[in-house]
């Protein structure tokens, strides 16, 4: 069964260019509910943390850089199937190739700086989560 949670972050080039109020419109809107969200900065150690995954890949270094350059919001997202149909509101990774109302179509730049994150599976979106937020901290 698909889980119900995804964790989100709104990126460094969505914050700096004043994007922060017409994303969350977006995510209400698409009916994804609020669980939990902060204001704050990765350090370099935490976003390379967080991107571990990532680790080999050739665009690693570029991804950390970026992702600690300056502050995010993070978000943990509640609705039916909410991995699935959060990654169609986002639309692709390269927002040239995302769809016609996608956030990233509307906010991103390019594949490096797209605008927003968000899981891509239950159980990340759990780790993901549990990353950024404690129990406490989640309603
Ligand atoms: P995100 O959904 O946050 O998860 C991994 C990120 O790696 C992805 O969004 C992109 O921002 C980034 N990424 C993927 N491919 C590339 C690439 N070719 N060059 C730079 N960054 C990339």
């Amino acid at each position: 069964m698909a889980g119900n949670i995804t964790l989100t972050m709104i990126k460094p080039d969505a914050v700096k260019n004043n994007h922060i109020g017409g994303i969350l419109k977006m995510i209400n809107e698409a009916g994804f509910r609020i669980q939990a969200m902060k204001y704050t900065r990765m350090t370099r150690e935490v976003a390379g943390a967080f991107y571990a995954v990532h680790k080999e890949r050739p665009f690693y270094g570029e991804l950390v850089d970026f992702m600690s350059s300056g502050p995010i919001v993070a978000a943990v997202l509640v609705k039916d199937n909410a991995v699935e149909d959060f990654r169609k509101l986002i639309g692709a990774t390269n927002p040239a190739e995302a769809a016609d109302d996608t956030i990233r179509k509307m906010y991103a730049t390019s594949i490096g700086e797209n605008a927003v994150h968000g899981s891509d599976s239950d159980e990340n979106a759990a780790i993901e989560a549990g990353f950024h937020f404690s129990a406490y901290e989640r309603f």
